[in-house]
């Protein structure tokens, strides 16, 4: 996004109150450039889950990481979610408060390749683990399954390191299948989940639970 992009500024000057202040240009000068360093600690997590899967396939000649996908929060949902946390209007916040501002999404091949590159990860000595909720072994009461990791992570610019949060989602192509199509469905306009619907959708969430076990099953059988 541009500072000239004249639309998004009023909003984010209007969502900053910087009207009010001498150094409106200074705050979106700043929030644009905390982006750019959301932007950068994504590739550098990107470079090291791509390093981990490049060195497993060469050992076990398969890839433990089926897909990875990224966002930055777009203004709109950073906006939405301070107001719904009450967190005060400054870029400040932004960095201290909202943990996935930066976000990845890795989906394996098998349950166990979650926990290896997860665990692959979080040995590197730069990075810091701050959460981890690992809804494989506790699911969400709707059936929700997947290991989710706030890491801190440095990002090497001229003149200083900055250390940066990303949200990492680790879960399986089963468990990103339920996830992707629960997320449609709960988002249809006009329409509430009954309770059957919401038993209908935990037992899909068992079913390919169930599925990720015995494709664990299989791989043993051909693994050695
Ligand atoms: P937030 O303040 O919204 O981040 O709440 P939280 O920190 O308690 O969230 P949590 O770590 O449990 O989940 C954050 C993200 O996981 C969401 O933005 C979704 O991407 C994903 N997620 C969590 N629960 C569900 C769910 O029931 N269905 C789907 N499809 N995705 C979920
Ligand atoms: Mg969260």
């Amino acid at each position: 996004m541009k500072i000239e992009d004249l639309k998004k500024r009023k909003a984010l000057e209007k969502f900053f109150n910087t009207e009010v202040f001498k150094d409106g240009k200074k705050t979106l000068r700043k929030y644009m450039e905390l982006m750019t360093y959301y932007r950068c600690a994504i590739m550098e997590v990107e470079t090291k889950l791509n390093v981990l899967n490049e060195e497993f396939s060469l050992e076990h000649d398969r890839n433990p990481i089926n897909s990875i996908k990224s966002r930055l929060k777009s203004f709109e949902s950073i906006k939405e979610k301070m107001d719904r946390k009450n967190i005060d209007h400054n870029v400040e916040s932004i960095e201290k408060e909202i943990m996935d501002v930066a976000g990845i999404r890795v989906c394996c091949s098998f349950i166990e390749d979650v926990y290896l590159i997860s665990d692959a990860l979080l040995k590197q000595d730069d990075i810091k683990l701050i959460e981890k909720k690992d809804y494989i072994k506790n699911p969400k009461p709707n059936g929700y399954r997947s290991l989710h990791l706030i890491i801190s992570v440095p990002i090497f610019l001229a003149s200083e390191k900055r250390e940066m949060k990303v949200e990492i989602q680790l879960r399986t192509i089963a468990m990103d299948f339920w996830a992707s199509l629960e997320h449609q469905l709960r988002y249809k306009k006009n329409k509430r989940f009954t309770e059957e619907m919401q038993r209908e959708l935990l037992k899909c969430a068992d079913d390919s639970a169930e599925l990720d076990l015995r494709m664990s099953k299989l791989r043993l059988l051909v693994e050695d």
